[in-house]
């Protein structure tokens, strides 16, 4: 593939500015600098690249996990709080689409004052497999009750509750008090605020909602609120099987 190509399906910008950024010398790949755009290099994830000294690794698809801080809307065009894409590196937010700049999307929304594991990407199929209620995908939050969490709660958790717009129950799929105003709950299903609403129907309020896992991918410690990272081809993998 041509390094212009290569570079704007990166989303360093149109093939012209692409070109441009190669003839004056700001593209380095593999540690070596270049000057021809229409260079031929095998497009193969992993290769390394710099753009005016940024480094970048091409990916065919870009798969990323954010730490959505607290205070975030995942909208693009958010109406109170700074969006979660403003997290993103420009690259992630103009990767090209079927001609159009489209940039990875979150899959499935989290609440502006939800924490956690958010997941982008550029891939269709991905998002909605992932999205797809046939899939199951567990999601584990971390929630912080008002009131005290007690037996009876956990277990009309478990067992379902009702929630005002759906007349069939809702059940959480593991549910256990980790302290006395704290639980753990996991959910195959992403009904709008659907965490907020459970604790609601078991008498219950949510102060503080944190989204530890999705499938078997853990929000890493060493993640920062704010910060995000490139998944593993295996960790996309898992997430695609489910195991
Ligand atoms: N459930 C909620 O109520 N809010 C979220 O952000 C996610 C799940």
């Amino acid at each position: 593939m041509q390094l212009q190509e290569i570079l704007y399906s990166q989303g360093f910008g149109t093939r012209r500015v692409c070109a441009g950024l190669v003839q004056q010398g700001y593209v380095t790949v593999q540690g070596r600098a270049q000057d021809d755009a229409f260079a031929d290099f095998e497009a193969v994830d992993g290769l390394a690249f710099t753009v005016q000294g940024t480094p970048w690794i091409y990916q065919a698809k870009a798969y990323v996990m954010l730490h959505k801080p607290a205070g975030t809307e995942c909208s693009q065009k958010p109406s109170t709080y700074p969006s979660i894409y403003t997290l993103l590196p420009a690259p992630l937010r103009q990767r090209p689409n079927k001609g159009a700049v489209q940039g990875v999307q979150a899959i499935g929304r989290l609440d502006q004052d939800t924490t956690g594991l958010l997941l982008l990407t550029d891939d269709g199929q991905f998002i909605h497999r992932m999205g797809s209620p046939k899939h199951h995908v567990p999601k584990v939050y971390e929630v912080t009750a008002k009131h005290p969490v007690d037996a009876g709660q956990v277990s009309k958790l478990l067992a379902g509750v009702v929630l005002d717009d759906d007349p069939k129950p809702v059940r959480a799929a593991a549910c256990e008090a980790t302290g006395e105003h704290t639980l753990r709950l996991t959910l195959t299903e992403g009904k709008y605020h659907q965490v907020k609403r459970m604790l609601a129907a078991v008498g219950n309020r949510v102060e503080a909602l944190h989204r530890s896992r999705i499938g078997e991918l853990a929000l890493p410690a060493d993640l920062a609120p704010g910060q995000w990272r490139w998944l593993a081809p295996a960790e996309v993998q898992a997430l695609r099987t489910g195991k």
